[in-house]
C-alpha cells in the first residue's frame, strides 16, 4: 500500500491511473470491522482503492472529543493492507486547512446544507455537518474518485453527502454500506472504546429497542409519537440519555407523523434513527425498512 500525506504527489500518482476505476473511503482512523467492510466493498466495485485517515477538527464542537479521539495509525495500516487498500492518504491540518485560524476575513469557504444539517444530530451538534461536508468536498476534489463509500450507521451523514454530491455536481457515485454489528447487536463505532465494561453491557439495548420499535411501527396500530415515546422510555430505564429516537422518510429525512399517510406513499422507505448517550459516550444507530405492509 502506498502512503501520501501531501496533495501534489498524491495527485501525480492518481494521474497515472487514467481509465482505472478509483474508489475512495474517507475515515478518521481507529479502524474497525465496519471500516474494513467499506474497503472490501470498494475492492469489489473498483480497480484501485484509496483510503484517507484524517481526524477533521471542523466537525467537532466545543467540548467534544476532538483531542481525545482514538488514534491507532500503525494498526490501521496493517488492517488496510490486509483488506486490500492500494493507497493511504494521511494529510495534516496544514494540508487540509492551510492557514486555518489566521485569516481576518471571516474564515475560509465552507459547505453548508441548511435544513437537513439542522435536524436530528445537527440539533445537538451545530456546525457538525458543515464540517463533514466541507472536508468530504475537499477530499473529493483532492482524490477525484469514481465512487466513494460510507457506512449506513451514520445515516444522516450519508444522506447529506448524497445531497451535496447531487447539488454540487460531483461526478462521484456514493455507495452506502450496511452497518456492521458485534454479535450482541451493538453497531461498531470507534467511540465504543470509550464505554466502561458496565456501559458496554447495556449498549446493545439500543439496537434491541430499535428492533422493538420497528416491530410496533410495522403493526401500524398506534400513533407514531406514542411508539417513539415508548422506545425513549425503554432506553431511559436502562440508563441512556436519549437525544432523539425518530421515524423518518429515507428520501427526505422528514418526520413520519401518521402511519396511514406513510402507507399512502406506497414504496417509500422509512428509517428509524436514534442517538443516545451512555455516560459521556454518544451512540448512534438506525434501521431502515420498507413501508408499512
Ligand atoms: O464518518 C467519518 O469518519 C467522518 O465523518 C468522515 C466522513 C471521514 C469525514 O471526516
Amino acid at each position: 500500500m502506498q502512503q501520501f500525506s501531501e496533495i501534489e504527489p498524491l495527485r501525480a500518482e492518481l494521474k497515472t491511473l487514467a481509465g482505472v476505476k478509483v474508489a475512495f473511503v474517507p475515515t478518521m482512523g481507529s479502524l474497525h470491522a465496519g471500516h474494513l467492510a467499506l474497503v472490501r466493498r470498494a475492492r469489489e466495485l473498483a480497480d484501485f482503492v484509496v483510503v484517507s485517515i484524517y481526524v477533521n477538527p471542523t466537525q467537532f464542537g466545543k467540548g467534544e472529543d476532538f483531542s481525545t479521539y482514538p488514534k491507532s495509525l500503525v494498526q490501521d495500516i496493517l488492517k488496510l493492507e490486509e483488506a486490500g487498500a492500494d493507497l493511504l492518504f494521511t494529510p495534516s491540518d496544514e494540508v487540509i486547512y492551510p492557514g486555518r485560524g489566521e485569516s481576518s476575513d471571516g474564515g475560509s469557504c465552507r459547505v453548508e446544507l441548511p435544513a437537513v444539517s439542522e435536524v436530528l444530530c445537527g440539533e445537538s451538534r451545530p456546525g457538525h455537518f458543515s464540517g463533514v461536508a466541507t472536508v468530504v468536498a475537499k477530499l473529493f476534489n483532492i482524490v477525484m474518485p469514481d465512487i466513494s463509500l460510507f457506512g449506513e450507521k451514520d445515516f444522516q451523514q450519508l444522506h447529506i453527502i448524497r445531497r451535496m454530491v447531487a447539488d454540487l455536481n460531483f461526478p462521484i457515485e456514493i455507495v452506502g454500506v450496511s452497518t456492521v454489528r458485534d454479535s450482541d447487536g451493538l453497531a461498531l463505532s470507534s467511540r465504543n472504546e470509550y464505554l466502561t465494561l458496565e456501559q458496554r453491557s447495556v449498549a446493545p439495548e439500543l439496537y434491541r429497542v430499535l428492533c422493538w420499535v420497528v416491530g410496533e411501527v410495522k403493526q401500524a396500530e398506534r400513533a407514531v409519537a406514542e411508539i417513539e415515546q415508548d422506545g425513549v422510555d425503554m432506553l431511559q430505564r436502562v440508563g441512556f440519555e436519549v437525544d432523539y429516537l425518530s421515524l423518518r422518510f429515507v428520501n427526505s429525512l422528514a418526520s413520519v407523523v401518521h402511519l396511514n399517510s406513510a402507507a399512502q406513499y406506497g414504496k417509500e422507505e422509512l428509517v428509524l434513527l436514534v442517538a443516545a448517550k451512555l455516560g459521556s459516550t454518544r451512540l448512534l444507530d438506525n434501521i431502515h425498512f420498507d413501508t408499512i405492509s
